[in-house]
């Protein structure tokens, strides 16, 4: 296939073409194919012989062409979305730079980038002398935060373990994400060590539960140590109550984590700025751009109020052939990172903000909130639609009510899984209230009210059309 050069530039041409392609007419979200359907369009094996680049020009198609087309402005099912050429690039130059965070040494430029970044978004926290450090997404975060949180109290652990100390526990609500009682299992204190600590009607942590959690696990002689509030819960986009949960858990003596993986990025908005009053005076926060910073996966971040604490949960750094006595080590980053090899997360991100500048961040935030009061609205004007609880700050559940006498959750299913395999739309769904319910989110401030009504458009003709073929129940 001629040179090197003739294969860059034709594997560029197939990215511009499909980076061109996303938002065309014509375009699917995804041009959905079954597992063994794609088995039999794709030699998914390895063989012995290596292949040609004609070969693997049309992998390369194949695997575009059968993908999400996440960029697409009907993709409304996950909090990442939509297209960022800075942080494209970002991406592109990390592969082709190919380090590693854990020296100066060798990455000189991206460790200066990574320690601007944790700057800038622990001042934006509060956390003014903090630390921080890029992680591979929002649930290792909450990890790193919890890991902090057991180390700090009990530093014996990092040698000796926990079998002499007493039964620990931590404070969760009822909405909070999943990876804490993966991180719960993996610290060796059990999903059984987690107190689920119940939330009002809009999903927001009833701080009342909490001290009476707390005092219940203080009785049976365990040590709590961890209290989490949620900036932003994975299904309704709600706030804990941060500064009084803050506050309760400090009364204490408690670690308090604040997991702003999906809303923390919420934060840049003058329309949701006060839900984190009295954020500076949490421990730590997680916090992922690659969410609705609209930043490709991954960026993630850790952040502590104490500087320091991250590298005192590390255990042993007498590994000299990596870390040498020069005068640049203080800067090397791994020093304070479970993992050795850390992939150049923090670059994507600076180009981007470089570019956007703080102002365009709080507006394309901003932007994302008047989207959904739009779509809300939608729903609201609609007598076949029902919110299935108001909207908190992003996410807008509802369902749909059809006009026969079907199950509704069954039909809703229908409607969801017509639109995914026609690729018409992606648009996710959980469970409220044990109802089936939508969950709309977007994270695309390139969105129009435009593609807001055209995913209307999708989904009636869709729901009426499934709905004339269906049976009554009766
Ligand atoms: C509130 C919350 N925390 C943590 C996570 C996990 O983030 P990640 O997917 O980056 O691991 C999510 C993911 O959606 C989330 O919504």
């Amino acid at each position: 296939m001629g040179t090197t050069n003739d294969v860059i530039n034709g594997f560029f041409g197939i990215v511009e073409q499909y980076i061109n392609s996303l938002n065309a007419l014509e375009r699917k979200v995804v041009d959905y194919k079954t597992p063994s359907e794609l088995k039999k369009m794709i030699n998914f094996t390895i063989s012995s012989q290596g292949e040609d680049y004609q070969n693997i020009f049309q992998y390369i198609n194949s695997y575009l062409d059968y993908s999400v087309a996440t960029g697409n402005k009907q993709f409304f099912n996950q909090f990442y979305s939509g297209f960022n050429l800075p942080a494209f690039m970002g991406e592109v130059l990390t592969a082709i730079s190919n380090t590693s965070m854990y020296t100066y040494e060798v990455a000189p430029v991206a460790t200066l980038i990574e320690m601007e970044m944790i700057k800038k978004m622990s001042e934006i926290v509060g956390f003014n002398n903090g630390d921080g450090i890029f992680v591979t997404g929002g649930s290792n975060a909450n990890l790193i935060a919890m890991f902090s949180a057991r180390n700090k109290l009990f530093p014996e652990i990092m040698s000796i373990g926990m079998k002499h100390l007493p039964q620990m526990s931590l404070f969760v609500s009822d909405q909070a994400h999943y990876s804490f009682e993966n991180a719960a299992n993996l610290l060796g204190l059990g999903t059984s060590s987690i107190y689920s600590v119940k939330s009002d009607i809009n999903g927001s942590m009833l701080v009342s539960d909490l001290e009476e959690k707390i005092l219940e696990s203080r009785q049976k002689n365990e040590v709590p140590f961890f209290v989490v509030a949620t900036a932003g819960t994975t299904m309704l986009s709600s706030f804990d109550p941060i500064e009084a949960v803050i506050e309760t858990a400090h009364r204490h003596n408690i670690w308090c984590h604040v997991d702003g993986a999906f809303g923390g990025s919420l934060i840049l908005s003058h329309k949701t700025r006060h839900l984190f009053n009295g954020v500076e005076k949490a421990d730590s926060f997680a916090w992922d751009p690659h969410k609705i910073m609209n930043i490709p996966l991954m960026s993630s971040v850790i952040l502590t109020r104490e500087k320091g604490r991250l590298a005192k949960n590390i255990t042993n750094l007498q590994d000299d052939y990596i870390y040498h006595d020069t005068e640049t080590g203080n800067y090397d980053l791994g020093k304070k990172s479970i993992q050795c090899g850390r992939r150049v997360d923090a670059l994507k991100l600076w180009l981007s903000w470089k570019y956007y500048g703080d102002q365009g961040y709080g507006q394309r935030i901003t932007r994302l909130l008047e989207l959904s009061e739009y779509f809300e609205n939608k729903i609201k004007e609609n007598s076949r639609f029902q919110l299935t609880k108001p909207r908190q700050t992003l996410n807008v559940c509802f369902r749909y009510m059809p006009l026969k006498d079907i199950n509704i959750d069954d039909f809703n299913k229908n409607i969801r899984e017509t639109l995914r395999k026609t690729g018409k739309t992606l648009v996710n769904f959980g469970i409220i209230d044990n109802r089936f319910t939508f969950r709309w989110v977007v994270s695309n401030p390139e969105v129009t009210e435009k593609d807001i009504d055209i995913f209307f458009d999708n989904f009636l003709t869709t729901a009426d059309q499934l709905e004339d073929n269906m049976q009554t129940i009766n």
